[in-house]
């Protein structure tokens, strides 16, 4: 096996729907990242002729770096060349992971301001899991704002661990009630959340100025406003769009530093 992977046992596995699941996993001592990278994981995959080969995948680490575990949050595709082997693994199978994790969703390449935005839709949601865990984002900014763009109510993953949960958290939690803001939406059925519905595609409760009237927050302003983007190719470029057309800059690249930064979600697995 090539020693650009390292093996890690598989702890827990979750089955959120027909479409989701998370898995954890141990976590070698030596491995270090930053909250939002990502990985490459994969599993080694019998070959015709004989032998395996590691068939490897881009996953954002939905833990946070100061977790004992780690944590990964994956589509289901059927026909998926990984995903359909991968949503099969079970409490102590192995998993290859890879040694660098990278990845341009970092706090630290965006200007200092007031609310951060995390923009996530489908499996987007993954590296928020592990921003919002990270003190550091609270010293950054003085609010955090959890965006979680579904189709389903039941596509909601990590609800209950975010609104009940987290705020419980022994050490974040009095920060996180205080500072974490969550905002699901949802496309395809009436969705109501804390008494005001919330339908639609985050794009446009963003644009129209639902998302900051429901919240009581200001609208949208460059100067103090700083966001994240996870999704898919689609959805980057329509959130890239909006966030261009009111004067904000991307940061383009790891070490660059702007208003905002961007990373398409995986979902070709
Ligand atoms: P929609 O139901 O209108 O397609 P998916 O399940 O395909 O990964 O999508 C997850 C969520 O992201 C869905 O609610 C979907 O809405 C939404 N979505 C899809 N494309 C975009 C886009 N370009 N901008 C914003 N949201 C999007």
């Amino acid at each position: 096996m090539s020693s650009a992977f390292g093996t890690e046992t598989v702890l827990d596995v979750r089955h959120w729907t027909d479409d989701y699941f998370s898995f954890t996993t141990t976590r070698d001592d030596g491995f270090r990242f930053d909250n939002g990278q990502f990985v490459m994981i994969g599993l080694p995959v019998e070959q015709p002729g004989g032998g395996t080969k590691p068939l490897m995948r881009a996953y954002s680490i939905a833990s946070a770096n100061w977790e004992e575990q780690l944590e990964f949050f994956s589509i289901k595709v059927q026909d998926g060349p990984l995903t359909s082997r991968l949503q099969h693994i079970r409490p102590g199978d192995e998993i290859l992971i890879g040694r660098k994790p990278t990845g341009t969703l970092l706090i630290t390449d965006l200007h200092p301001g007031r609310n951060l935005y995390l923009l996530g839709t489908g499996t987007g949601l993954a590296p928020w899991m592990s921003v919002i865990k990270d003190p550091e984002t609270y010293e950054r900014f003085e609010r955090v704002v959890l965006c979680h763009g579904v189709r389903h109510e039941a596509d909601l993953c990590y609800r209950d661990y975010i609104t009940r949960e987290l705020p419980q958290h022994e050490l974040l939690g009095d920060i996180l009630r205080e500072r974490l803001v969550y905002y699901p939406a949802v496309t395809r059925e009436d969705f109501v959340f804390e008494g005001r519905p919330q339908r639609g595609r985050l794009t446009d409760l963003m644009a129209t100025g639902q998302m900051m009237a429901d919240l009581g927050l200001d609208p949208l302003d460059p100067a103090r406003d700083r966001a994240m983007i996870c999704g898919s190719p689609a959805m980057l470029a329509d959130f890239r769009a909006l966030l261009d057309g009111r004067g904000f800059k991307p940061s383009m690249r790891i070490g660059a530093i702007g208003d905002y930064v961007f990373e398409r979600a995986f979902v070709e697995k």
